[in-house]
């Protein structure tokens, strides 16, 4: 299943979006254009349906419904969130929304002021209902984190719940003990990333890591044998050999791996660990060129087998160079004063002439979000 459509009204700096999705997304702006508050938005939804989350501790986690509603916002007070669920192999569809609203008074709680859901275009829920008049309270929680009342549509809930994030930071990894504290649920910069690794049961992990190493060969030829072990205390760590001129090559760890190997390590786990979609925030960082313009390949490799969906923002030249990518899977966002307007690449009609005519994503939309970026860094005004 994937998410094949997103409309939003408030969200962060967008007042107003609606845009189909495809299978492989890569959403690209300059910098603080929203890339990251775009999939924000799907990160929400997951906060909501997991257990133990919810809609107050998925806004009380942004810092509250005053942090989230769009600043250039008129008089609209609601924010919305509307998504397209569809799956190509069962033909099902589903369509989620809700709006929240602030309670005007009192303790001035998020609650909402719809949630409604639609299986193959007919309504299964709609709020406010007679309950939710009987107890205002009600509707301070959606429908998808209440296992009671959600059997019509548990499928959407768990979709939602698996979501996933991913910008997995190497230090974080590589030096445990400079970061104290107790980290951030769902682990999206990759520190428990090794714990990870070590729960999943033996078979598949023996066969993931053979198959990340054999995806590592082109990038990094001389790491061999790649597995994941323990220290005496217990601590899981990654090991691999690293040939080199000498003919008794060690073995190192992942303290001793380059970022651009972490980066990929824990790209290549994640693209093979689940079904709902993946959010990747600039895979490119630390990696080679040569390597990164392989990575939209990849993706398509990896998604022939499980027909995940992908996001992933980017500002790479090379990664967009590739000409596969097609301009209904680039969403270009665009900064204004009256916030951030989002298309695809192909709704512009220069940008669909250019492609046509041969051109790559990199050539024919990335110079719109440079020449802003550009605009950005002139400081002779
Ligand atoms: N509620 C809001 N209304 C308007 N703008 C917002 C809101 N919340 C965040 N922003 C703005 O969004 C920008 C950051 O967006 P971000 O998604 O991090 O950008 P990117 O990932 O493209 O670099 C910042 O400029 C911030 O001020
Ligand atoms: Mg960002």
């Amino acid at each position: 299943m994937i998410i094949s459509e997103l409309s939003l009204k408030n969200w962060r700096n967008f007042r107003q979006v609606h845009i189909p999705l495809a299978e492989r997304v890569f959403v690209i702006g300059p910098n603080a254009s929203g890339k990251s508050n775009l999939l924000d938005v799907f990160r929400f939804l997951r906060d909501i349906a997991k257990p133990g989350g919810g809609l107050e501790q998925a806004i009380a986690r942004r810092g509250g419904l005053s942090k989230i509603r769009c600043l250039a916002a008129r008089k609209e007070p609601e924010v919305e969130i509307a998504v397209e669920l569809s799956d190509e192999v069962t033909g099902d569809s589903w369509r989620y929304e809700i709006g929240i609203i602030q309670e005007p008074r009192g303790r001035r709680l998020p609650k909402l002021k719809f949630e409604k859901v639609w299986k193959a275009g007919r309504i299964v829920l709609s709020r406010p209902d007679a309950e939710d008049d009987k107890d205002e309270l009600r509707l301070t929680q959606t429908h998808l984190e209440q296992i009671n009342s959600n059997t019509k549509f548990r499928e959407i809930a768990k979709f939602f719940e698996s979501i996933r994030y991913l910008h997995l930071v190497p230090q974080l990894l590589r030096q445990p003990e400079a970061f104290q504290g107790p980290g951030m649920p769902d682990d999206p910069f990759g520190r428990n990333f090794l714990e990870t690794i070590v729960k999943t049961s033996e078979k598949t992990r023996r066969s993931r890591l053979r198959r990340i190493e054999s995806a590592l060969r082109e990038a990094v030829p001389k790491l061999k044998n790649l597995t994941d072990t323990k220290d005496e205390t217990g601590v899981p760590h990654l090991e691999a050999t690293y040939e080199h001129w000498r003919p008794n090559a060690g073995r190192q760890r992942e303290d001793q791996f380059s970022d651009g190997t972490l980066r990929l390590i824990g790209l290549f786990w994640s693209l093979l660990d689940g079904e709902a979609p993946l959010l990747l925030e600039e895979p490119e960082l630390s990696l080679h060129s040569g390597i990164v313009g392989k990575l939209p390949g990849l993706f398509h490799r990896l998604q022939r087998r499980s027909r995940r969906q992908i996001f992933v923002t980017t500002h790479s030249w090379e990664l967009l160079s590739e000409k596969g990518i097609g301009g209904e899977e680039v969403i270009v966002l665009t900064p204004d004063t009256e916030g951030t307007t989002v298309e695809t690449a192909a709704s512009f009609e220069d940008v669909k002439e250019q492609l046509d005519a041969g051109l790559s994503i990199a050539d024919a939309a990335l110079p719109r979000t440079i020449s802003s970026t550009l605009r950005q860094l002139d400081l002779s005004e």
